[in-house]
């Protein structure tokens, strides 16, 4: 949730940690704050709001350091002010702490403190790390054994970064369930939670695990576990660019995202569909393929829009393999003893691959013994590492909140998955070639809906008053219906619900009349017939009505408002092209309510925290 980004070495460390705070916004945009360490003095800044307005309070601060810590925050616990945000600091204001995660058991190590005599002064979780490394620096430890031991008490998660004014030369970093990078340049070093707030820099990079603890100087590191065992560490060179990053000329980065699918889908299947052998070839699962084929059930773990392609990926496998499928939400399975045999198969699929709850699910299906696949988008994230085996979309990097290009990759990587393990079983040759061709045929297709931009952005126009909404489609498209009203939610913040189009008469029906849209996705597939039945029982009750519809269908026009016409592919495919006009419809409508689309209220793009 939170981000975080450190620096040390000979240059100004002010830009590099604002910039750096920048890149990492979309983790957390409620407050943010610096502080720095200069000839044995130090200083720290915050503010209230969006890391532009920590940057004008500095910019009349003229402050010059080599050494600092940033911080943008996602409130957990306390109010997001100027007052709880990050850094905090001991009494004297000479040790600093940035925290990413949640310290569960503070209330207990904050009433030990204060009977100590530490005082606080913020209602966050996080104000208690200060105090107790403090404590343990006056009884006369280094700062790197004072954190040790303060982590040592510590129950929760964290990713942190620690100064202090009395020993200049050095950031400590640790981390547990919360992620983070050291950076390593040239006589300087970094520590982020992600790449992107350091790639400016350096692509050298170092990936923590959970219980590591890094000192970082400005011209090498050590590390340790908290528990003082010696770790070796391995830096790795990443080949994400920059420009990857940036918004490339548009207005944001979720449009950015929607424009770039037609590539990024093709990057997602390139090198993997063997067009001769009607099958595919995932490098990751190669390992597992024979076990993955074998399995005797299959289960998909995953949140948000990752659990939407979940759902999509259960009607594949479950029609093409006969493999039952069941999908849960990670942060239901990790608590209700979920039943795991042996011969299950278990996928998680997470865009950034640092999702707490999909990541402790995950790690609870590894104790019990199952097969724990990744799909996941972010390369070296935690849950890619910490998995048995998978796959990776090769989306490019997501950094508008709302997920789009992560979702259709996620659909691209399970189709294949899907034929890898169905040409393994009973699957005919005639059949995986028809699904690869039809796969490398969406790309294109993708590019044609896309040009119905302007068309989606005047529909929008025309909606963008609505107070609710309601998204039905059947089949393969009731997932679709679900990612389409949390796409509109999310950043228009207008109330939308995803239902099966025929479950609509036993309730949703009473919703309707001449003020609720209706979108229904209605391409010409066997379930056309029934669902225009539906599109009649809502037009009868006046309901406003928007149809995602196949561009042969000429019949549908005259029974809704308006049509969006897309062109065909196969049924297991179709989510594909159907919810591209669904990002864009969301996107528009929060534009035109003059709302922050890359960064919605109250989100993050990574939740790290439960
Ligand atoms: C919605 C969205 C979220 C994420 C969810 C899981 O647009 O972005 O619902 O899909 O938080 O995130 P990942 O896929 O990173 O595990």
């Amino acid at each position: 949730m939170c981000g975080i980004v450190g620096y040390i070495g000979e240059r100004n460390c002010v830009p590099i940690l604002i910039n750096g705070l920048k890149r990492l916004e979309y983790r957390g945009y409620d407050s943010a704050g610096i502080s720095v360490i200069f000839d044995h003095d130090s200083t720290v800044v915050k503010n209230k709001g969006k890391v532009s307005l920590l940057e004008n309070k500095i910019e009349n601060l003229n402050l010059s350091a080599r050494l600092g810590i940033g911080h943008t925050r996602w409130a957990t616990h306390g109010a997001p002010n100027e007052l709880n945000a990050h850094p905090h600091f001991n009494a004297e204001k000479n040790l600093y702490v940035i925290h990413n995660g949640i310290i569960e058991n503070y209330q207990t190590i904050k009433k030990g403190l204060q009977k100590l005599g530490y005082e606080f002064i913020t209602q966050t979780d996080s104000e208690v790390l200060p105090h107790l490394i403090d404590s343990f620096i006056k009884k006369g430890n280094s700062l790197f054994k004072s954190v040790q031991l303060a982590l040592g008490e510590v129950e929760g998660t964290y990713g942190i970064a620690v100064i202090y004014e009395n020993e200049p030369d050095k950031i400590i970093a640790a981390r547990k369930g919360s992620p983070l990078v050291l950076g390593i340049g040239e006589n300087e070093n970094f520590v982020a939670s992600d790449v992107s707030a350091i790639l400016a820099h350096t692509k050298q990079i170092v990936y923590l695990e959970d219980g590591d603890i890094i000192q970082v100087y400005k011209d090498h590191f050590t590390a340790k576990t908290i528990l003082d065992k010696e770790v070796e560490k391995e830096v790795h060179e990443i080949t994400m660019s920059l420009d990857e990053i940036d918004k490339g000329g548009f207005p944001h980065f979720m449009l950015k995202e929607i424009m770039e699918q037609p590539e990024s889908i093709r990057n997602s299947m390139r090198g993997r569909i063997l067009f001769d052998e009607g099958t595919s070839k995932l490098g990751g699962l190669e390992s597992v393929a024979d076990a993955l084929a074998g399995s005797k059930r299959i289960l998909i773990s995953a949140c948000g829009t990752s659990w939407h392609a979940g759902l999509v990926g259960k009607y594949m496998l479950e029609q093409f393999t006969r493999i039952p499928t069941e999908v849960e939400y990670a942060s239901e399975f990790r608590y209700r003893n979920p039943i795991i045999e042996k011969g299950d198969t278990i996928f998680f699929i997470s865009q950034s691959g640092e999702t707490a709850d999909t990541l402790a699910a995950l790690r609870e299906s590894k104790i019990r013994g199952a097969l724990g696949l990744g799909i996941c988008n972010v390369v070296g994230s935690s849950i890619a590492r910490e998995s048995n085996a998978g796959v990776y979309t090769h989306a490019g990097p997501e950094i508008g909140v709302a997920s789009t290009k992560a979702f259709t990759s996620q659909l691209v990587v399970l189709s294949l998955i899907t034929l890898l393990i169905a040409r393994k079983k009973n699957m005919s040759l005639v059949d995986g070639k028809t699904i690869a061709g039809e796969l490398s045929l969406i790309p294109d297709k993708i590019s044609e809906i896309l040009k119905l931009n302007y068309e989606i952005e005047k529909i929008a126009n025309a909606f963008k008053d609505a107070k609710n909404f309601l998204y039905l489609g059947r089949g393969y498209n009731f997932p679709v219906a679900l990612e389409g009203a949390l796409k509109l939610k999310e950043i228009s913040y207008i109330h939308a619900e995803g239902y099966p189009a025929a479950e609509m008469k036993h309730g949703p029906i009473a919703l309707i009349d001449e003020k609720m849209p209706v979108v229904f996705i209605a391409p010409k597939d066997s379930t056309y017939e029934k669902i225009i039945s539906n599109i009649q029982e809502v037009r009868a009750r006046g309901g406003r009505i928007i149809a995602v519809a196949s561009e042969k269908d000429n019949d549908i026009d005259k029974l809704v408002d308006y049509t969006i016409k897309i062109p065909d592919t196969i049924r297991m495919l179709m989510p594909l092209l159907t919810v591209i006009p669904l990002q864009l419809l969301a996107y528009h409508i929060a534009v035109k309510k003059g709302l922050n689309v890359d960064q919605p209220r109250n989100l993050a793009k990574s939740v790290t925290v439960e």
